[in-house]
């Protein structure tokens, strides 16, 4: 009996054995038997074998994911060294190398295997990892060589990248030069284990990205956000190893990290349903991802502008550079020196950031927080000081800068568990203090200005009093014009605040009939519309939900601000009413309502024919324009959507509810964001998932209104299942097959040109690309409407955030899909996905 259960066990290891995922020495691929000739992993998902990148008919051994026909390729073996013909083939050495020769017995490459094995054999793993070891032998042993040690351009899950301190093995991804040749190009991605350890990309050998040091959950520069759902990382730092690898939570979804060849680090998820590879995350994300754009001891604001700020307590090194060249990248000085002798220097805290480059950094993973600051204290080079450790669930641990703190990131939304204490001379706290309270906002408050206003003017009077010569006289006329301007502005504020009148709530309540039912428009994501009537004129009110964090004073600024932007296409403030708790704002009353009642009715959307949708795009357009880049301040939208875009009884478009996002603040200054406004089908990638925004975001949600108003449909955003693709997604089948004009909204397709609506369509598709950076900001688009649709570029795909909903990784993911459909349990970062 167990004599037959041995010879059975040894039939089916004796044809594992020899199963067409091994080569072993005497077996040759050849390139001319192609597929015959590859070797396939055992589950099937990976292939070994010969191929040509597209474009090119060079020959290369590589390892690609068997089943998919899209941009497969994730190892090459010769990628310096390609064959020309096809007489190329791979073979196992008796001694345990790996060989690629061409007909002539010239090798290509070689795995330079550094131990020799009796009998050896290499196996194709379903991990995709190539793995030579003496046949039968040891599983769990570290093998002889294996092709996840070597690297291409391509991470996948389980996979390690750093290093291996015993053997002094370091694996990078080193990217293709260009998408048709394999060669290694320009930037490499890999662990700089110098002080804290961070991931880094490399442009040679400058770094061009930076993660962040690990605090034991996440790096610091990456928000977790969006990345637990899909992946978990691991990172380890020990006498052995200092590695980073990576695990996906569902193992049916493939999840890949890519260097893209112009040093785009971007994570990919396969979606079967559309055939394509979408990113969902990316490094760099934005331009303050890009390592220190804004030199030491300065934080990078995303979406402020001027985008670098000096932290509390420093001031511009170069002012001149700063303020008129717009040169940011020499950093800030220290307005006073610190004290060390005294011992009195203090420190402030500051939270939301990215790290501080930690290369030079030291790191004590066991010291409490409270010895961090005497370390730092004691020590007359230490700058700044952070905990290292979140992952025994409380702040520990120590790291230490000792010089200019670089490449510092402000992030929206992130939390304040990390802060970093920066050391501070003592006669500078309540500056300090002040100025950590300041409301950081976003597009308006601009900190630097008036004080280098008022410092220029200053230097000016200074070199005026000392030589009195003709430039110094020009120049105190141009300082004292410039006070005298600065004055008015002043006064200008002034004014303009008595212009918006402060209704009290009785005079609201009476004109909309105490709030009554029948008077409500409807329910935005910031509370019930009424419409009302005040001395004769139709009014709208909307009466805000509670749930701002703002002060009354900061409220009123922000609704000052907002008053201010007048534009055609933007709805008309008329005042606001502030009592007894109720925060409203008074609009003028839209006759014609807003877009969404008309272009998703259908018997109503046949009374837009196309010169009114274009039109109405048009106006937008104009709208956003000025929110973006024309009025004195910028603002970014967050929440465009068809319903926020009101027709008055011309069936002009006015949007509405610009400002809310900042009216509600908190989001980019406090840690405790527990809003991220926007909607669900409207909202780009980078918003949805790391919660960035900027007037690109705008841009994003702007493309899919577009598109909906020319194809009458309503973008859901969801893959609700297999066969019911979004509207992105089925616009984006059609244009690839050149058949878009079937999209165009019945009613409207006799009124329209269809050159006009191939542009708008191009144009809407150009706005929704998947990265931000290849999305045209808003001027760009007003003129791209002007031109033919030859003339425009061809868009790259959509981005589709929804993946987060496709079945296939629901289960991963559930928790988030369910947030879609209960926006009032939302914790983060969905609101009002209505
Ligand atoms: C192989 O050798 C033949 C004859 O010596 C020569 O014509 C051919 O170019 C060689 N091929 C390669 C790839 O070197
Ligand atoms: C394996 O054999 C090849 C020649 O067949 C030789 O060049 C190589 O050095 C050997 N490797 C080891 C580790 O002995
Ligand atoms: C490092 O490499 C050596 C041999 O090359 C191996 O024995 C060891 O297990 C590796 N260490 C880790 C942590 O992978
Ligand atoms: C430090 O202390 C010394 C004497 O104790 C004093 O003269 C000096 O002004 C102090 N420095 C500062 C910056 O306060």
């Amino acid at each position: 009996m167990s004599r037959i259960i041995f010879l059975l066990l040894s039939v089916i290891l004796f044809s594992c054995s020899t199963a067409d995922d091994t080569l072993t020495p005497g077996r040759l691929l050849t390139d001319t038997d192609g597929v015959e000739a590859s070797l396939i992993s055992a589950g099937g998902k990976f292939q070994l074998g010969f191929f040509s990148p597209a474009g090119s008919s060079n020959r290369y051994v590589g390892i690609w994911f068997r089943n998919i026909s899209v941009d497969s390729v994730v190892w090459i073996a010769n990628r310096r060294r390609p064959i020309a013909g096809t007489s190329g083939s791979v073979s196992l050495t008796a001694n345990g190398t790996l060989l690629i020769t061409d007909g002539n017995g010239t090798v290509y490459w070689n795995s330079s295997t550094e131990v020799a094995v009796a009998n050896p054999a290499a196996q194709l793993l379903d991990d995709a990892n190539l793995v030579v070891r003496e046949a039968g032998g040891d599983r769990n042993s570290y093998p002889l060589w294996q092709s996840h040690d070597f690297p291409t351009n391509m991470n996948l899950p389980g996979m390690k990248i750093g290093w291996n301190l015993t053997s002094g093995l370091n694996r990078q991804l080193t990217a293709w030069t260009s998408a048709t040749d394999p060669a290694p190009g320009n930037y490499t991605f890999g662990i700089e284990k110098q002080g804290n350890a961070q991931q880094f990309v490399w442009q040679g050998t400058q770094p061009r990205w930076r993660s962040g040091p690990w605090n034991g959950l996440y790096f610091s520069g990456h928000p977790r956000i969006g990345l637990e759902s899909l992946v978990r990382y691991e990172f380890a730092v020990d006498e052995q190893e200092v590695a980073a690898w990576f695990a996906v939570n569902n193992p049916s979804v493939i999840v890949r990290g890519v260097l893209m060849p112009d040093g785009l680090l971007r994570g990919e998820v396969w979606i079967e349903e559309t055939q394509t590879w979408s990113g969902w995350v990316y490094a760099p994300m934005d331009p303050c991802d890009v390592f220190s754009p804004c030199g030491p001891n300065a934080v990078c604001y995303p979406n402020a502008w001027p985008m670098c700020r000096c932290l509390p307590g420093f001031r511009p090194r170069n002012p001149r550079n700063w303020d008129v060249n717009g040169n940011l990248s020499d950093g800030c000085v220290r307005t006073t020196a610190l004290d060390c002798r005294n011992a009195t220097d203090g420190f402030f805290q500051q939270s939301s950031l990215k790290l501080p480059d930690t290369t030079a950094s030291a790191v004590n993973r066991s010291m409490s927080l409270e010895d961090c600051r005497s370390w730092c204290l004691g020590s007359c080079s230490c700058t700044a000081y952070a905990s290292a450790n979140l992952s025994t669930g409380s702040a520990s641990g120590c790291m230490i800068w000792t010089s200019g703190l670089a490449d510092i990131k402000f992030f929206y939304g992130s939390s304040s568990e990390q802060p970093l204490h920066v050391r501070h001379e003592k006669s500078i706290a309540r500056l300090c203090r002040r100025l950590t309270c300041r409301h950081i906002s976003a597009s308006v408050t601009e900190p630097m200005e008036s004080g280098q206003r008022r410092m220029r003017t200053i230097i000016i009077t200074i070199s005026c009093v000392a030589a009195l010569c003709l430039l110094c006289v020009a120049s105190c006329v141009w300082a004292a014009k410039k006070k005298k301007k600065h004055r008015s502005d002043e006064e200008e504020v002034e004014e303009e605040n008595l212009d918006l009148p402060l209704f009290d709530l009785r005079t609201i309540a009476e004109a909309t009939g105490n709030f009554c039912i029948d008077n409500k428009l409807g329910e935005g994501g910031f509370g019930p519309v009424y419409k009302g009537k005040l001395e004769g004129q139709e009014i709208a009110v909307k009466r805000l939900s509670k749930t701002s964090t703002q002060g009354t004073d900061e409220f009123k600024n922000e609704v000052m601000v907002i008053a201010k932007l007048q534009h055609r296409n933007l709805v008309r403030l008329l005042g606001c009413c502030i009592q007894g708790g109720e925060r409203m704002l008074v609009y003028e009353y839209m006759l014609n309502g807003s877009l969404n009642t008309f272009l998703f009715d259908k018997d109503r959307r046949r009374l837009l024919d196309w010169r009114m949708r274009y039109n109405i795009i048009l106006g937008i357009i104009r709208g956003l324009l000025y929110l973006h880049h024309d009025s004195r301040y910028r603002i970014i939208h967050r929440d465009l959507k068809t319903s926020n875009i009101l027709l008055d009884k011309e069936m002009n478009p006015k949007i509405s509810d610009f400002g809310m996002a900042k009216l509600f603040g908190g989001d980019e200054t406090t840690g405790n964001t527990k809003r991220v406004a926007g909607t669900y089908g409207y909202m780009s990638p980078e918003y949805a998932m790391n919660g960035i925004f900027s007037v690109k975001s705008d841009v994003f949600s702007f493309g899919v209104l577009m598109l909906e108003i020319i194809t009458g449909k309503k973008n859901n955003g969801a893959y609700q299942s297999v066969h019911h693709q979004n509207l992105l997604g089925e616009i984006w089948s059609l244009w690839k097959e050149n058949r878009v004009l079937e999209i165009v909204d019945d009613s409207i397709h006799h009124s329209c040109p269809f050159d006009e609506v191939l542009t708008c369509i191009n144009v809407g598709l150009l706005c929704v690309q998947e990265r931000s950076e290849d999305r045209p900001i808003m001027s760009t688009v007003l003129q791209m409407l002007g031109s033919n649709s030859s003339l425009l570029s061809e868009p790259k795909q959509p981005g589709f955030i929804v993946i987060a909903c496709i079945p296939q990784i629901a289960t991963s993911l559930s928790l988030r899909c369910r947030r879609f459909t209960a926006p009032s349990a939302v914790p983060f970062p969905f609101y009002g996905a209505r």
